[in-house]
């Protein structure tokens, strides 16, 4: 795929909304770089879209959801260029082959062809700006509905504590705002918590080898003034094993019909921690991260791998501030770096949606979603 590099600008010239947002020309398309957080606040400008796909690819753009709607919104930028049928088949591969895991990416391409291909060619480009606008603001409905009805599991925590001390919740990469176009999945329920009075202190996993949670969950929550501590990815155990995890809150990036999560590798090994130590597991996610066409999440998942580098090396601030890598392993070492893991529903305690809480199997997500 070539790869394009969008415009930077560390001092924004328009004002910052949420994740990606239409920039005032009505046109570009602007990006919060979530490979700079929480370092650095840059806005990039997309125009193309191969700066897109390029977005999707090196994760300035991530988070199942949001990398639906980026899709979406590059479909949009190809058709200004071109709105041939050949253009909307280009748009569709090229968008497709950035990330495999994520089936938000299939739906909104699917949306946008659905939509686009019965249109003369010189309406294109109007209606695929409108789709991509409309599925933005779906998407922040939909994270608020999902809150609420997380928010009852929260509140059922509390009860069972007897509300003494904080809700204790364990999270792990980054299913927060920062994924989607507004509220989260994950940690919208914790938004409306702090909303609504009820105390809680979230333990944020630091998700190597990306550090989603460490650099991007604990950026965002903090930024809402919502208590939380960062541990090591091998630290959950410890926490469920002494009683200092009362819920498990997840994202998720494809579940199948019969309710298998695939989600940000480590997500399965604090499924199974949970379920031996009686604590609840919730995964959270919107309908559009639900794959119908599947029903065994372990045998038929693509899950990503990704290059070795993000395991020999970490991304961090410095001395003075200033972005850089090192090296943690010897030189030319083997690394593995499947991105995702899938959680069999049968440990998973429930799934939280727009539409509400259900069970993980087949029935129960069916019913909700009929
Ligand atoms: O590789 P990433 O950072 O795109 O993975 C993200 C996750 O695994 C999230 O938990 C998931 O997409 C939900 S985002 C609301």
């Amino acid at each position: 795929m070539p790869i394009s590099k969008s415009k930077t600008s560390r001092r924004p010239p328009e004002e910052i909304d949420g994740t990606l947002w239409l920039a005032s020309d009505g046109r570009t398309v602007c990006i919060l770089d979530q490979t700079r957080l929480p370092h650095e606040t840059v806005v990039r400008r997309l125009t193309t879209l191969e700066q897109t796909a390029e977005a999707i690819v090196t994760m300035r753009v991530r988070g199942a959801p949001l990398i639906g709607v980026s899709a979406a919104f590059g479909v949009a930028l190809a058709m200004r260029v071109s709105a041939t049928d050949a253009a909307l088949d280009r748009a569709f591969r090229t968008l497709m082959n950035t990330r495999p895991t994520a089936v938000n990416l299939r739906w909104a391409l699917e949306t946008m062809r659905a939509h686009l291909a019965p249109l003369p060619p010189a309406e294109r480009a109007a209606a695929a700006y409108a789709e991509a606008i409309r599925m933005r603001a779906e998407d922040i409905t939909t994270n608020r509905r999902i809150g609420e009805h997380g928010l009852d599991l929260i509140k059922a925590a509390w009860e069972r504590k007897g509300r003494s001390g904080p809700v204790q919740v364990l999270t792990h990469c980054n299913a927060g705002r920062l994924g989607t176009l507004g509220w989260g999945t994950a940690t919208a329920p914790m938004y409306l918590a702090k909303e609504a009075g009820i105390p809680i202190h979230v333990w944020v996993s630091e998700t190597r080898p990306r550090n989603q949670g460490a650099a991007l969950t604990a950026w965002e929550l903090g930024e809402k003034g919502i208590p939380l501590t960062v541990v090591v990815d091998n630290e959950s155990g410890h926490l469920l094993q002494r009683g200092m995890v009362d819920l498990v809150l997840v994202g998720a990036d494809r579940v199948t019909a019969r309710g298998d999560a695939a989600n940000k590798i480590g997500t399965y090994l604090k499924a199974v921690a949970a379920r031996a130590h009686q604590v609840p597991f919730y995964v959270v996610f919107p309908g559009t991260t639900i794959d119908w066409t599947l029903q065994d999440g372990v045998k038929e998942i693509p899950i990503e791998e990704r290059g070795p580098k993000e395991v020999t090396h970490v991304v961090g601030a410095g001395t003075g501030g200033r972005l850089g890598e090192v090296r943690v392993t010897p030189p030319s070492v083997a690394a593995r770096n499947d991105a995702f893991d899938v959680t069999p529903a049968r440990w998973i305690t429930g799934l939280v949606t727009e539409r509400g809480v259900c069970r993980a199997n087949a029935t129960a997500l069916k019913r909700l979603y009929r």
